[in-house]
């Protein structure tokens, strides 16, 4: 039997990237799938899962808004209720420095990467609840976890959503909630294809991934691959935890290879 028969998800960033990779999985593992997005393509990620037998429906708008993620999560009680919880929408908010980033930059980045998560396990964990089972999954990124993989904005998003796991499994002691989020390292998807494109245009395209132990980047069903893992009942005790997908590169300090004794 296939791992998510009979279950709702709700993916956010379903129209690209991580979120739609995740999205395709889950339609191909039996699950119902809410796809939201604010990009259109979301309409083509329902559309891939039911041409292949799934059911999906897709919703068109801004997951940082409460209003989408009421809609959302009806629309999965509709369909026998809400399961799982997959808050993976995200802007990256660029690379300004210290000195010229506003507080507007700030309001931007934190309201989608770590309020719209908070709206979508709030509201996500009140259905839940009566049924006293779920599973919510949020895309955090190495970059919560330390410098030098994003944004000051971003980081600081990335580290907040860690921060949202770990506090929410408590909120929720005794529910039988898990609340858990992946940590991807660099991966191939919207947000990073101007690097990956000028990087292949330039000839340098096996530096990128260069520091991790595995030295490549991921594809974005590697990432998905752990948020089912983490949304499926083979993790029913993991809970409150931030699981790196980055082929090593958190695990080590940066060294010099060759150059320790
Ligand atoms: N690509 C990487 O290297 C990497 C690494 C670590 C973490 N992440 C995280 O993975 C998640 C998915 O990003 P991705 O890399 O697949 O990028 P992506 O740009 O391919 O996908 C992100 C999707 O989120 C959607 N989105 C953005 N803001 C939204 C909003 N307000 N409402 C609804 N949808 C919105 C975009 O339209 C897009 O379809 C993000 O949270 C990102 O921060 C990515």
């Amino acid at each position: 039997m296939a791992r998510f028969t009979d279950k709702v998800a709700i993916v956010t960033g379903a129209a690209s990237g991580i979120g739609r990779a995740m999205a395709l999985r889950f339609g191909a593992e039996g699950a119902t799938v809410i796809a939201v997005d604010l990009a259109d393509g979301v309409h083509d990620t329902a559309a891939a899962i039911v041409r292949d037998g799934g059911r999906a429906e897709a919703i068109a708008a801004d997951a940082a808004s409460p209003e989408t993620i009421d809609a959302a999560v009806a629309l999965a009680e509709r369909h026998g209720g809400l399961d799982i919880a997959m808050a993976n929408a995200g802007i990256s908010g660029g690379l300004t420095p210290l000195a010229d980033l506003t507080v507007a930059d700030w309001d931007r980045v934190l309201r989608v990467n770590l309020i719209g998560p908070f709206v979508l396990v709030q509201r996500a964990a009140a259905v839940m609840r009566p049924r006293g089972r779920g599973a919510i999954v949020c895309t955090a990124s190495v970059a919560g976890l330390r410098s030098g993989a994003g944004g000051m904005p971003y980081s600081a998003s990335k580290a907040g959503v860690i921060s949202l796991v770990q506090t929410t499994a408590n909120q929720l002691a005794g529910t039988g909630i898990r609340v858990n989020a992946i940590c991807p390292g660099l991966t191939e998807t919207g947000m990073t294809q101007p690097l990956f494109d000028s990087a292949r245009a330039r000839g340098s395209e096996r530096k990128l991934g260069q520091l991790n132990p595995l030295r490549r980047a991921a594809g974005p069903e590697e990432a998905a691959a752990l948020a089912l893992f983490l949304a499926s009942d083979d993790a029913s005790y993991v809970n409150g935890q931030a699981v790196a997908v980055d082929g090593g590169l958190s695990s080590s300090h940066p060294v010099v290879l060759g150059h320790m004794a």
